[in-house]
C-alpha cells in the first residue's frame, strides 16, 4: 500500500477505506485495552486521531510505549468518529515505530511560552502554532511572487554582498574572508536591494527584488531583527501617488490571498492566539487606507498633547523622526486603520528621495498599521542628477562610491518610485503574532547567535 498524506485524508475521508500513513506522534494515551495517538505529518495543520485496540491492532503493546515526538508508520481504516469536533478517526490494524523519540523530548503536551519555544528554535515548528505561522509565511511568499508576476513585474536577484549603504544609516555588517583585501573596498551585507533594483527598473519598467537584508541595529524590540526579508518593487515613470496606490493594492491582495488560501491557519490562530484576527483582516480589505501628510500628523499629535494626552516622548515638532508610540497612536487611536504618512522632512529621510517644491520635504511615504506601526517605507526617487549629488554631499556620502547609481539619472531616468515591505512585519500583521522573532524560522538579533 502507498502512503498518503494527512492532507489527502482530510480531503477524501468520506471515500477512503484503508490507508497507510507516516508521520509523528504528538501525544499518546491508553487505558489498557484501547489507546489514542494524536498524529501529524506536516501536510496540513490538523492532527489525526489514531485509535488502537487490543482486539484489532497488531503490535498493540508497542503502540502503548510510543513516545511523543516519535516517527511511526500505521495502517488502518478511516471510520466516522463519535467525538463531536472530529469527522473521522483511524482505527489501526498495523502499527510500527520507525524511530522512538528519547524521553527528554522538550515538546511534551502542555502549554509552552513563546520565550521557551524561541530557545528550541530547531523544534518549535513541530508545535501547532509555529507550524501554522511558518506555513503562512511560505504561502505569502508565494503570493508575493504571484502578485508581481500577474502584474508584469520582472524579478531581479539583487546582490547580498555590496559596497554601498543604500539607506546611509551606517548599520552595516562587514564581510571579510581569510584572504586579506578579498575585495578592493569594504564590503557589507546589503541593507536594501533598492539601488540595484532602480537600475533594472530603467530596463524593464516594473521590477521587484525579494530577499534577505541585514541591519546591525542594536534595537532589541519586538519589531526589529538583524536579518529580515524585504520585498522591494521599483517602477519607472511612477510618482508618489501611483506608488501609494500600488502599495495599497499589493497589501490588500496579500491579505485577500491569505483569507482565501490560509483559511484554516487563520481560523486556528484566531482561536488560539488572537481572537480579533480574522475580523481585522476582513475589515482591512474593505477599508480605504488613510493618507496624511507628515505636517498634518505633527499638528494632530501636538493638539492631542495639548488636550492632555501623554506619550512617553511628548517633544513633538516638525522635523522629528516619530517614534513607534506616535505612529501607533495615529493608526490605532486616531484612524483605527492603515495610514499612509507622506511628505516627510528631508533631514530625517534617505538621500535618494525626491525633493518636493516646498524645499523642505521629500516625496516619501510610510505605511503604518494598527498593532505594529511601520510595515512599508517607500518614496519617489530624486531624478535630477545635480540635486541628488548635492543631497549626497549634505549627508556626507562619497559620490564616487555610488557614481554608477547617480549616473542612472543621466541616461533617461525620467521618474521612478519604489517601496520596501518588511516581510516579517507584514507576517506579524497577518498572523497576529506580536514578536517578530516568532515569524521567522531562526531569528538573528543583537546578542547571542544560536542555531
Ligand atoms: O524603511 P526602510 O528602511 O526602507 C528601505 O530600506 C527602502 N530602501 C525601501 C525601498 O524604497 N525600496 O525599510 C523598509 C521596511 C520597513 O518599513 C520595515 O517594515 C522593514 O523594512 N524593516 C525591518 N524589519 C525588521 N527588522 C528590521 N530591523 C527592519 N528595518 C526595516
Ligand atoms: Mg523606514
Amino acid at each position: 500500500m502507498e502512503t498518503i498524506s494527512i492532507k489527502e485524508v482530510f480531503k477524501n475521508y468520506k471515500s477512503l477505506d484503508e490507508v497507510r500513513l507516516v508521520g509523528w506522534v504528538r501525544s499518546n494515551r491508553d487505558s489498557g485495552s484501547i489507546g489514542f495517538i494524536s498524529f501529524f505529518d506536516g501536510t496540513c495543520i490538523n492532527s489525526v486521531q489514531l485509535v488502537y485496540k487490543k482486539t484489532d491492532t497488531e503490535n498493540f503493546d508497542e503502540a502503548r510505549t510510543v513516545r511523543t515526538g516519535s516517527a511511526i508508520m500505521v495502517e488502518g481504516k478511516v471510520v466516522p468518529s463519535i467525538k463531536e469536533n472530529q469527522n473521522f478517526e483511524i482505527l489501526l490494524k498495523g502499527f510500527k515505530i520507525l524511530k522512538q523519540s528519547d524521553e527528554d523530548y522538550p515538546l511534551q503536551k502542555k502549554e509552552h511560552t513563546s520565550e521557551f519555544l524561541r530557545s528550541i528554535a530547531h523544534l518549535r515548528q513541530r508545535t501547532n502554532k509555529f507550524n501554522t505561522v511558518m506555513k503562512i509565511r511560505s504561502e505569502i511568499a508565494f503570493a508575493i511572487h504571484n502578485f508581481f508576476h500577474q502584474n508584469d513585474f520582472v524579478w531581479v536577484s539583487t546582490p547580498i554582498i555590496t559596497s554601498n549603504d543604500a539607506e546611509g544609516a551606517g548599520e552595516n555588517f562587514y564581510v571579510s574572508s581569510k584572504e586579506k583585501n578579498f575585495f578592493d573596498k569594504n564590503a557589507t551585507l546589503t541593507v536594501s536591494g533598492q539601488l540595484h533594483a532602480e537600475a533594472y527598473a530603467q530596463a524593464y519598467k516594473r521590477v521587484y527584488t525579494f530577499g534577505p537584508t541585514f541591519r546591525a541595529e542594536k534595537s532589541n524590540t519586538n519589531r526589529h531583527i538583524s536579518e529580515f526579508w524585504m520585498v522591494e518593487p521599483e517602477v519607472a515613470f511612477c510618482d508618489i501617488n501611483q506608488l501609494m496606490f500600488l502599495i495599497e493594492t499589493f497589501v490588500k491582495y496579500l491579505i485577500r490571498f491569505a483569507l482565501k488560501n490560509c483559511k484554516e491557519e487563520i481560523a486556528f490562530l484566531n482561536k488560539s492566539t488572537d481572537s480579533g484576527l480574522a475580523q481585522r483582516l476582513l475589515d482591512v480589505v474593505d477599508a480605504e487606507f488613510v493618507k496624511v501628510e507628515y505636517k498634518e500628523a505633527i499638528r494632530i499629535l501636538k493638539s492631542k498633547i495639548s488636550e492632555g494626552h501623554r506619550f512617553e516622548d511628548n517633544d513633538i515638532y516638525f522635523g522629528k523622526d516619530l517614534a513607534s508610540e506616535h505612529e501607533k497612536y495615529l493608526c490605532e487611536v486616531i484612524y483605527n486603520k492603515p495610514v499612509f504618512l507622506y511628505n516627510f522632512p528631508q533631514e530625517i529621510k534617505a538621500f535618494y528621495m525626491k525633493q518636493n517644491h516646498d524645499g523642505t520635504t521629500v516625496a516619501a511615504c510610510d505605511l503604518l498599521v494598527p498593532g505594529i506601526g511601520e510595515i512599508v517605507g517607500g518614496s519617489q526617487r530624486e531624478d535630477d542628477y545635480k540635486k541628488i549629488v548635492k543631497r549626497c554631499q549634505s549627508f556626507g556620502i562619497k559620490t564616487d562610491e555610488i557614481d554608477w547609481y547617480l549616473n542612472l539619472r543621466r541616461y533617461g531616468y525620467f521618474k521612478s518610485s519604489g517601496f520596501g515591505l518588511g516581510f516579517e512585519r507584514f507576517l506579524m500583521y497577518i498572523t497576529g503574532i506580536n514578536n517578530i522573532k516568532d515569524v521567522i524560522p531562526f531569528p538573528r538579533s543583537y546578542g547571542p547567535i544560536n542555531f
